[in-house]
């Protein structure tokens, strides 16, 4: 079965072609660079890019492929959570693609493609597993059971993991998206300053406390060293994170964990999960940087296995902000 999976659900126009739910055949991103001057996502901006990209990003993904429209036999489609806008140019044009081929389509939660770039990734990963994914939209906790079936354990009450990279680095002086300079400036920085690592209530996050302390440290040291506060934000970032995951394996007894999202391709954090995985006897789990930020890929996989369980979505089905 060959799946056309296609994601516009923020800033990026994302479209792949999946054999089986398991064989990338392509996996084409566009990313927008316009906001990066504005230090954020302008949501008119990004839906008038998908416009101009979604098209020639799918005969793209279909060249890769080495296949043709007509031998697409789904469609998976992110309807949401994500800019409206955004959403709308992807969930319209795979609408159109499905009536005018006479294929089904799927429509997809974003979230939920996150998750299964586990699946992409690994094929049959040992489950039960604890996922954390953190993106810049995202910060969610799930318990992904034997039968795929997924709880959402918690989730950030304020800011997402990722937008907290963005706004530090907005802080200090850097483009959006934010988290790869922070990650830059972090190797040449020493963990010489105290930010407060964020309480964890119930498996729910916050971050917005850690950014505020960030911006106040940067006001009364105007001197300040930018490679150690992006060391010391980061650490603190990594703290938290293992905090959660420490506490969810214990609760539910279970080893495995998966890390997905834009946050997931943070060499540092790899590096203490390797380290925490030896002393913890973890299973870690990350799909490769393409699965984790992103991408059509996963929507296809994601779309793969809900047709199969619920069949194809409805020309009626709607776009979802949040
Ligand atoms: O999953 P993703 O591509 O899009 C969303 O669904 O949000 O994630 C993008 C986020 C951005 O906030 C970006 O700054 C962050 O992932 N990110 C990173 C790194 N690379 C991307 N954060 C920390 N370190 C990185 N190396
Ligand atoms: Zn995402």
């Amino acid at each position: 079965m060959l799946v056309l999976g296609i994601d516009t659900s923020c800033d990026e126009t994302a479209v792949s072609v999946v054999r089986d739910g398991q064989e990338i055949l392509s996996n084409i991103v566009a990313s927008q660079v316009i906001h990066s001057k504005y230090g954020g996502v302008i949501p008119e901006a990004a839906a008038r890019a998908h416009i101009q990209a979604i098209l020639p990003i799918t005969e793209i993904a279909l060249k890769v492929a080495n296949i043709s429209l007509r031998d697409i036999n789904l469609i998976g489609v992110t309807n949401g959570p994500g800019l409206i806008g955004s959403l709308l140019c992807g969930l319209s044009f795979a609408k159109a693609l499905s009536f005018s081929l006479n294929v089904p389509f799927c429509a997809v939660n974003h979230l939920v493609g996150h998750i299964y770039s586990l699946i992409l990734e690994y094929k049959n990963p040992p489950l039960p597993m604890i996922v954390l994914l953190i993106s810049g939209g995202h910060t969610e906790l799930y318990l992904l059971k034997e039968n795929l079936e997924y709880e959402l354990l918690g989730q950030t009450m304020d800011d997402a993991c990722g937008e907290a990279f963005d706004k530090v680095a907005k802080m200090l002086n850097k483009p959006y998206p934010g988290g790869p300079y922070i990650e830059k400036l972090a190797k040449k920085g020493k963990r010489n300053i105290n930010f407060p690592i964020p309480v964890l209530k119930n498996y729910n996050f916050s971050f917005s406390g850690l950014k505020t302390a960030v911006l106040y440290y940067l006001k009364e040291n105007p001197s300040y060293n930018e490679y150690d506060v992006a060391h010391s934000f980061q650490e603190t970032v990594i703290d938290y994170l293992i905090l959660a995951l420490n506490k969810a394996s214990e609760e539910f007894n279970i080893k495995n964990i998966g890390v997905v999202g834009g946050v997931a391709v943070n060499e540092r954090l790899k590096e203490r999960l390797n380290l925490l995985a030896q002393d913890k006897n973890y299973r870690i789990f990350i799909p490769r940087k393409e699965l984790c930020l992103d991408n059509g890929a996963m929507i296809a996989c994601a779309s793969y296995y809900q047709y199969q369980k619920e069949g194809p979505s409805d020309f009626s089905v709607e776009a979802f902000a949040n």
